[in-house]
């Protein structure tokens, strides 16, 4: 599946705060929730609605909702917690697992140290949540995983991706549907994205 790149210039603007190194912890996390919420937005896109009566202060109508317990967010920690405040505020009932993962600084591979899943994965939408896209080693260990555990119905939403990563990751899980805030330049030496916003984790936990 091709990977969708949202396009607004109210996400362009955004980004563009969240890109700058000058942009401090408190602005960074609310503009990671932000752009989050344009993400879920599109992600939802296709959600199954299901017919209730509500009453308005002036007649009886059918209405529609969504389930929202059918959606399981999976963040990716560190960074990918950092998005969660944006899909609760749309979607208050969401179901949220936790995948820990972190990349070895020497061989740029994901290593595992978290992993605790709400229960009903195998019937339910599972979407998954890290802000960075890079080599892509963190996305397709995490969505094997899910898999491993049952998940059939896996999308991942980040919001800088890097064309090296997403290829992969397209070629590995070929029925995982990726939506994107910008697909960057590529990868530098050490598999940062360039010119990318720098270390996600370190910017939203204020950690260097
Ligand atoms: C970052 C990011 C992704 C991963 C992307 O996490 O949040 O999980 O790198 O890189 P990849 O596509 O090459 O795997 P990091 O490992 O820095 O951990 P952190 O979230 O704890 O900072
Ligand atoms: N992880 C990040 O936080 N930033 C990158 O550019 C690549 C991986």
């Amino acid at each position: 599946m091709e990977p969708i790149e949202l396009k607004h210039p109210l996400l362009e603007h955004k980004l563009s705060i969240l890109r700058n190194k000058k942009t401090g912890t408190k602005e960074f996390r609310e503009l990671i929730s932000e752009v989050t919420l344009f993400l879920c937005y599109e992600v939802m896109k296709d959600a199954k609605l299901h017919e209730v009566e509500v009453e308005t202060p002036i007649k009886k109508m059918k209405a529609q909702m969504i389930d929202e317990n059918n959606y399981i967010f999976v963040p990716i920690l560190r960074a990918g917690t950092g998005m969660i405040d944006g899909i609760v505020k749309m979607i208050p009932n969401a179901k949220i697992g936790h995948i820990g993962l972190y990349r070895d600084e020497e061989t740029v591979k994901p290593v595992r140290y978290y992993y605790k899943m709400p229960s009903g994965i195998e019937s339910k939408e599972i979407i998954i949540i890290d802000p960075m896209l890079a080599t892509g080693g963190s996305g397709i260990d995490a969505i094997t995983l899910l898999k491993e555990d049952g998940a059939k119905n896996i999308k991942f939403l980040s919001i800088i991706a890097a064309p090296e990563g997403l290829k992969k990751m397209q070629e590995v899980h070929p029925d995982v549907q990726i939506y994107c805030a910008a697909i960057d330049e590529g990868l530098n030496e050490a598999s940062y994205i360039v010119p990318g916003l720098g270390d996600a984790g370190d910017r939203i936990f204020g950690t260097k």
